[in-house]
């Protein structure tokens, strides 16, 4: 098959691996595109210049090389209604509408989706103005969770126990073009990522996965997009996947289509397992990363297949999905002074050697070629470094083996990633 895959991150490197790994093992004969891309994408696929968030540039690009299926990879093309202008040419496509995007694009949108379906979610407020943000905080009470209410690359989001800091986030994505803000009841509890592939009407859910959305260890510090995450959750309730489809992914897909705006591929379901039961932090209307990283080194079913008859319709149809008993750590290298800053152009070294250690792959994300053609940073998060192993101890030992080998001057990661669930110390209580 002709894949085109949109996006330049190591979620659309994992993407792009797991589709070549179908061709190294003779499972099917894909010819891969990938636009923008990265130097570790174009290891197994073809890069071309598109602005991502142009549909009709994007369309275009799909109809010139025959593609038979696009993949729109992040959310703010998503948003902007790129997979709508694809399919409109008659290219199957996967990723949601526009319309249906907006469960991601407007944090009040899904809140009012998941009252009309009756999913559980923190309690919230949709403030326009600072004295109803100051009125919100003060009904629910620290800690403050205070949320940009459009796309914010994971950036729009303070949870604090400082009041003074809860208002002054309010007051600056208020200050934003047509600026709102939602103001939420806090939720406790471990928190839980669960990818649902769908199709308008079908649910699949995959194995879920746990991210580290804070910069350094022990969850200290600022929300970065992702600094690592594992795959499985052997301390997760049994039922937990059950559950989430039946009480939150297919009654939220079920409210989409009988809105007119079904939703197709991935309902990204963020959850906290709280002591009061399971709620809905968040939706994406995406893979989420660096979960994916985790999540396709374990699925054993050709991910084309998945995705295919996600965009054409078809999930009823589908094999139950097979999976690699393995467990899959991730470890986000960033670069030096992320995530407030990013430096760029230092060199790369160590790849290679990483990825001659037994299970270890390297995804790129921001990183760019110097004008003599030498692999140097370009970006926050520069590389993810996966790994399998038989458990998570074995899959963490060799993460960070990878890991080790990586030169890259100034760069900082977490050493935590999955150590807590590796000890068996999450707990939901
Ligand atoms: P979001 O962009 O909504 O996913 O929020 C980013 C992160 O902020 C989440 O992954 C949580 O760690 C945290 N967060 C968001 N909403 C809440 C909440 N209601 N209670 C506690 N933490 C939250
Ligand atoms: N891992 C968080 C996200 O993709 O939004």
């Amino acid at each position: 098959m002709k894949i085109l895959a949109i996006g330049t991150g190591a979620r659309e490197h994992a993407i792009v691996h797991s589709l070549d790994r179908e061709n190294v093992t003779g499972v099917a004969v894909h010819e891969l595109h990938a636009a923008p891309g990265n130097p570790g994408i174009a290891a197994a696929a073809t890069l071309h210049e598109v602005d991502p968030l142009d549909g009709a540039a994007v369309a275009a690009l799909a109809e010139r090389l025959g593609a038979e299926l696009v993949v729109v990879g992040p959310e703010a093309p998503l948003v902007a209604g790129v997979a709508d202008s694809v399919r409109a040419a008659g290219i199957p496509v996967f990723g949601p509408s526009g319309e249906a995007a907006r469960l991601e694009g407007s944090k009040s949108f899904a809140k009012e989706v998941m009252a009309a379906a009756g999913v559980p979610t923190a309690m919230a407020h949709v403030c326009t103005d600072a004295t109803e943000v100051a009125a919100a905080l003060d009904a629910f009470g620290a800690p403050y969770v205070v949320k940009d209410d459009g796309l914010a690359a994971g950036k729009g989001v303070v949870v604090t126990d400082d009041r003074e800091a809860a208002l002054a986030h309010g007051e600056a994505c208020l200050a934003n073009e047509n600026g709102r803000v939602v103001v939420e009841e806090y939720l406790d509890g471990p928190e839980v990522s669960l990818f649902c592939v769908c199709d308008g009407a079908t649910v699949v859910p995959l194995v879920p996965a746990q991210d580290f959305k804070r910069v350094g260890n022990d969850d200290e510090g600022p929300n970065t997009g992702g600094m690592g995450a594992y795959t499985p959750l052997d301390w997760a309730p049994s039922g937990l996947v059950d559950e989430v489809v039946a009480r939150i992914a297919q009654p939220t897909v079920d409210e989409m289509a009988r809105r007119g705006t079904p939703f197709s591929g991935v309902l990204y379901v963020g959850l906290a397992l709280t002591s009061r039961g399971t709620r809905v932090v968040e939706f994406n209307a995406r893979f989420g990363d660096p979960e994916t990283q985790s999540v396709l080194a374990r699925l054993a079913t050709p991910l084309s297949e998945v995705m295919l008859a996600a965009a054409r319709g078809t999930l009823a149809e589908l094999e139950p999905l097979r999976w690699r008993p393995e467990a899959s750590v991730t470890v986000v290298v960033a670069s030096e002074g992320y995530p407030a800053s990013a430096r760029s152009g230092d060199p790369i070294t160590g790849i290679e050697d990483a990825e001659s250690l037994a299970g270890v792959h390297v995804l790129h994300a921001g990183t760019g070629l110097s004008e003599t053609g030498e692999l140097v940073s370009a970006g926050g998060r520069v590389l993810s470094v996966v790994a399998l192993g038989r458990d998570l101890a074995d899959a963490r030992r060799r993460a960070y083996e990878g890991v080790a080998k990586i030169d890259l001057k100034g760069s900082h990661h977490r050493t935590d990633i999955a150590l807590k669930a590796e000890r068996g110390e999450v707990a939901v209580s």
